[in-house]
């Protein structure tokens, strides 16, 4: 893990392998004639070819021959000033730890890139920066056995200032970067070896930071009847687990955080073609952000009342499998006829949320799953889609969603598609019937609507952003642990 710390020298007093210096476009000049005097010439042929402007993003790797108390001056361009937002702190600061670790230089400091205040307190910019840079950092290399020397981990990265504000705030980045890169973890490691078991095992890690950590096997869950977690769960070989995380350090009724927890989405006897298979590791993405998230506000020590809830279990086609036709009673006694098995998502989130709601008497309610492809067509990979008909919720997580630069967009849940989940025979069918073209997200929140009974709730559907296809900013590849910043800032507002 990577260390942060602080120090009150400036970049040109810092002595140590690198200096990380943001430059807006505006002053990329004046930055670039200061360290060419400092640097006795050494960037004339930069100035003269007009190879750094500042442009958001570029990068120049600058030795300095000793002539500065550092050896290298990472230049990293932060774009227009006044475009400028905390979302690009992190990605500004993403980008130079990355091309640093990937420079074999481990050990580094920056500065803050400031933000004009009104835009961020130092505090939140200094967040910004610990987040950004750890989750830069960030590689699953646990199986690769080959370019050791290329797999190096990032050490510590220092903050040049050094006032509380910025210790605090740093402080604060660290540790929901930390929780949002064992989210990675989870879904990066494959399902062979992330079980529903092993996963509650993480869970269980979290008793440490003082939360009540209950976990199911199949016999208990067979006890509380949850019997839509159980349908999905017998065509595969793994025992399913239902875990409750309590955190409890506020005042009132919790906010209970939902996660759908598919450790393998095969699709079921309704079985996926290879191309929509081969990511499936990832459906538990949900999930192991509602534990990234109960880890963060436990660390933080957020005064605020939490409960997480996990149905997790695979979707697989064994010999005893649920099949299309049956019908299941969930735990609040509703009944779901299985249109299509690859719908498991919804099936196990209705036990989850019915048990949320008449056990924890929540006063809000928000579920985050990789629920639907449709909701990838809709919004791609840059926004989950929030679905809900509660409009103050609604609003709330989207200015979190905007403050933690996980964005949420609204898909609106129509009146028009509340039937389009109706069954013949049972309450609720677990595909949209009608035309084959509904709104397939949103006929997915009108079928989650029938196990929640009062509470505010929100669907969050995570499939698009939960899952990267390539490294880009302070992301990387595969699982993105999407969610944690997101649930985190909503939860300080929930205070
Ligand atoms: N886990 C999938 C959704 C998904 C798709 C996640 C792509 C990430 C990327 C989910 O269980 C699923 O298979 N949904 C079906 C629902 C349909 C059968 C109503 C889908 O989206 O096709
Ligand atoms: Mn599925
Ligand atoms: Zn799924």
């Amino acid at each position: 893990m990577v260390d942060i710390l602080t120090d009150t020298r400036s970049w040109k007093e810092f002595s140590g392998e690198a200096v990380v210096l943001g430059v807006f476009e505006h002053n990329a000049d004046g930055i670039l004639h200061e360290l060419n005097k400092l640097l006795d010439k050494a960037v004339d042929h930069i100035i003269r070819k007009k190879e750094f402007i500042g442009e958001f993003g570029q990068l120049k790797l600058i030795n300095t021959l000793k002539k500065l108390p550092c050896e290298h001056v990472l230049l990293i361009g932060l774009g227009k000033r006044d475009a400028f937002t905390r979302e690009h702190v992190r990605r500004a600061s993403g980008i130079a730890a990355r091309a640093l670790r990937d420079n074999g230089i481990l050990s580094f400091a920056t500065t803050l890139h400031a933000l004009p205040a009104k835009k961020a307190t130092a505090r939140e910019q200094a967040q910004a920066v610990a987040e950004g840079s750890i989750l830069g950092a960030y590689h699953f290399t646990k199986y690769k056995t080959l370019v050791r020397e290329k797999t190096k981990d990032v050490k510590s990265i220092t903050l040049l200032e050094a006032d509380k504000t910025v210790e605090d705030g740093a402080a604060v980045g660290k540790i929901i970067a930390d929780a949002q890169n064992l989210v990675r973890d989870l879904v990066n490691e494959p399902a062979m070896t992330l079980t529903p078991a092993k996963l509650a095992e993480h869970a269980l890690e979290l008793k440490k930071l003082g939360v009540k950590v209950t976990v199911y096997d199949k016999k208990g869950i067979e006890k509380l009847g949850l019997n839509g977690l159980l349908a999905v769960n017998r065509g595969s070989g793994q025992e399913p687990r239902f875990v409750t995380l309590e955190y409890a350090k506020g005042r009132g009724q919790p906010v209970a955080l939902v996660g759908k927890g598919i450790t393998f989405d095969s699709g079921g006897l309704d079985i996926k073609p290879a191309n929509n298979m081969i990511d499936m590791k990832s459906d538990m993405a949900g999930a192991a952000a509602v534990l990234g998230t109960v880890k963060a506000i436990a660390e933080l020590g957020l005064a605020v009342n939490v409960v997480g809830v996990i149905a997790s279990t695979e979707n697989m086609p064994g010999c005893n499998a649920y099949k299309p036709g049956d019908v299941v009673t969930a735990y609040n006694g509703r009944t779901m006829e299985i249109g299509n098995t690859d719908a498991e998502g919804r099936v196990v989130l209705s036990d989850a949320l019915a048990y949320a709601e008449q056990n924890f008497k929540p006063r809000a309610m928000v579920d985050l799953a990789t629920l639907t492809g449709a909701c990838v067509v809709a919004l791609g990979y840059a926004a989950a889609g929030v679905m809900s008909r509660d409009e103050a919720l609604v609003n709330k997580l989207k200015l979190a969603g905007d403050a933690a630069g996980e964005r949420v967009w609204e898909l609106p849940m129509l009146d028009d598609y509340k039937e389009s989940v109706k069954s013949d025979i049972a309450d609720v069918l677990n595909i949209p019937g009608g035309k084959g073209y509904e709104a397939g997200a949103i006929a997915g929140a009108w079928f989650l609507q029938h196990f929640v009974e009062k509470t505010p709730w929100a669907h969050i559907d995570i499939a698009g952003p939960a899952w990267s296809i390539e490294r880009k900013h302070y992301g990387d590849k595969g699982g993105t642990g999407f969610g944690v910043r997101l649930l985190v800032e909503f939860l300080k507002q929930m205070r």
